[in-house]
């Protein structure tokens, strides 16, 4: 039997992956309510199928706990907590430090332990390794396994299925490598062994700044060329038909999610230490974190033409998932809109038809509780504009174009449909 330490959008799907694969999997968190939904065979996040957790569950293949002394039980424990920032944007890796505290004293000779989450080179093999040892008497490369092994999730992305991602593994040891890809290999096709902890955890940041940088170089496109009078997606559209040396990346009103916003910082952080400074890092956080203003610059261009003003006005945010055909609000653009919006005094809502109400989050407490508007044409044609934010497929764009007054476009969602003369904005 393994453990999977953190049953959130990357714990989950990875538990049944193995589970799938005739390997018993102990599902642990701290959160009781994911603990018993599990045991339940309930799902708690959008794509992921309840009927999936129940088959495993009935076969006797996968269960959930909030005790961590059952880790005592288990040849293998994969972490999958969360890796946020502080609020002075420093790396807060409290849930990985908590989750060793609490299993180290569980601890059995032998024991293959993974981090999966996402964070700086080092965390592993000192921090991780640290409240290992101290807390289990053992030593981590003689007494039992360390590894790191990066997450490497597509949610809303029905392409993705875990099982055909390569693995990126690297242990502290070579025996301690071995057994992680001895581990990922009963449930995985592809593994990637690299020689160290530290390169496994470089290589997920690298893919995640990769992103933001290029998400950044379109966004600061977007700009230049509409300044210009030209389309930047007709550009990158034309663009991504070069057969090589070229990717596509899509402009949008800011970047979201758990990852790409932030992981690029653990870098940033840790670089200081070396005395390494990461300026495509800032520069490309600085242009993604300007987006939401520039979208709210297009906003007030767009009502200005209609003789209104911001304040006062009734404005509808579509989506309010980070991004397309997902239930995760995290870190999303939407929140920064809500904010900057009603600051400037009109009055806001939201539309969102994967997320009915919004859940406490930490950073934007104030929402907690908006329920989401209804999708009819009363209420849509009572806002004075309409930001489209997430391009949600279950949104009917044309319905959209029949009843707004006005649109903000920031994800290119109304091309191709018939909307009325000089009502959409591109932002
Ligand atoms: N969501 C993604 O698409 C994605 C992609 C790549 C990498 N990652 C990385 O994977 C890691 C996990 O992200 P996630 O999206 O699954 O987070 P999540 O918030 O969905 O899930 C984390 C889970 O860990 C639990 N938890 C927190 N502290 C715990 C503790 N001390 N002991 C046991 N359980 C605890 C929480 O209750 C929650 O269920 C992060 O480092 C993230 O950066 C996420």
């Amino acid at each position: 039997m393994i453990a999977i330490i953190g049953l959130g959008y990357v714990g989950l799907p990875l538990a049944l992956q193995f589970a799938r694969s005739g390997v018993k999997v102990l599902g642990l968190d701290i959160d009781p309510a994911k603990v018993e939904a599990c045991n339940a065979g309930q799902s708690y996040i959008k794509h992921i199928d309840s009927a999936a957790i129940a088959e495993q569950v009935r076969q006797g293949n996968f269960s959930a706990t909030t005790d961590f002394s059952r880790i005592r039980e288990v040849e293998a424990v994969i972490i999958c907590v969360p890796t946020p920032l502080n609020k002075n944007r420093e790396p807060d890796i409290s849930f990985i430090i908590k989750t060793g505290e609490s299993m180290a004293p569980h601890l059995a000779k032998g024991t293959l332990v993974v981090l999966e989450s996402t964070t700086y080179p080092g965390t592993t093999d000192e921090d991780l390794r640290r409240v290992l040892e101290q807390g289990s008497g053992l030593r981590a490369g003689i007494d039992f396994h360390l590894a790191f092994s990066p997450e490497r999730e597509d949610p809303g992305n029905p392409d993705s299925k875990v099982a055909a991602i390569p693995k990126v593994v690297g242990g502290l040891t070579p025996a301690c490598l071995e057994k992680a890809r001895q581990l990922y290999g009963r449930a995985l096709k592809t593994i990637v062994p690299v020689s160290s902890c530290r390169t496994a955890e470089a290589t997920k940041l690298l893919e995640n700044i990769f992103r933001s940088v290029n998400i950044a170089l379109v966004n600061e496109l977007k700009m230049v060329y509409a300044a210009m009078g030209i389309d930047i997606w007709e550009v990158v559209n034309a663009a991504k038909t070069k057969p090589f040396g070229f990717m596509p990346f899509y402009p949008g009103p800011g970047l979201g999610g758990h990852c790409i916003p932030i992981d690029p910082f653990y870098l940033t952080w840790k670089a200081r230490e070396f005395g390494q400074h990461t300026r495509f890092i800032e520069l490309a956080g600085e242009i993604n974190t300007a987006m939401p203003h520039y979208v709210v610059n297009r906003l007030v261009e767009a009502l200005n033409a209609r003789s209104k003003s911001v304040k006062g006005s009734r404005i509808l945010l579509l989506g309010l998932a980070y991004k397309a055909d997902v239930d995760d609000e995290r870190e999303s653009p939407t929140f920064i809109l809500l904010d900057l919006i009603k600051h400037r005094g009109a009055e806001v809502a939201y539309y969102d038809p994967h997320i009915p109400v919004i859940r406490p989050t930490r950073e934007h407490a104030q929402w907690r509780g908006t329920p989401s508007v209804r999708w009819d044409e009363q209420t849509v044609s009572s806002f004075d504009a309409v930001i489209i934010c997430t391009a949600h497929k279950a949104v009917n764009y044309q319905q959209l174009a029949d009843w707004a007054q006005c649109i903000i476009d920031t994800r290119n969602a109304m091309t191709g449909l018939k909307p009325r003369p000089n009502t959409v904005w591109k932002a």
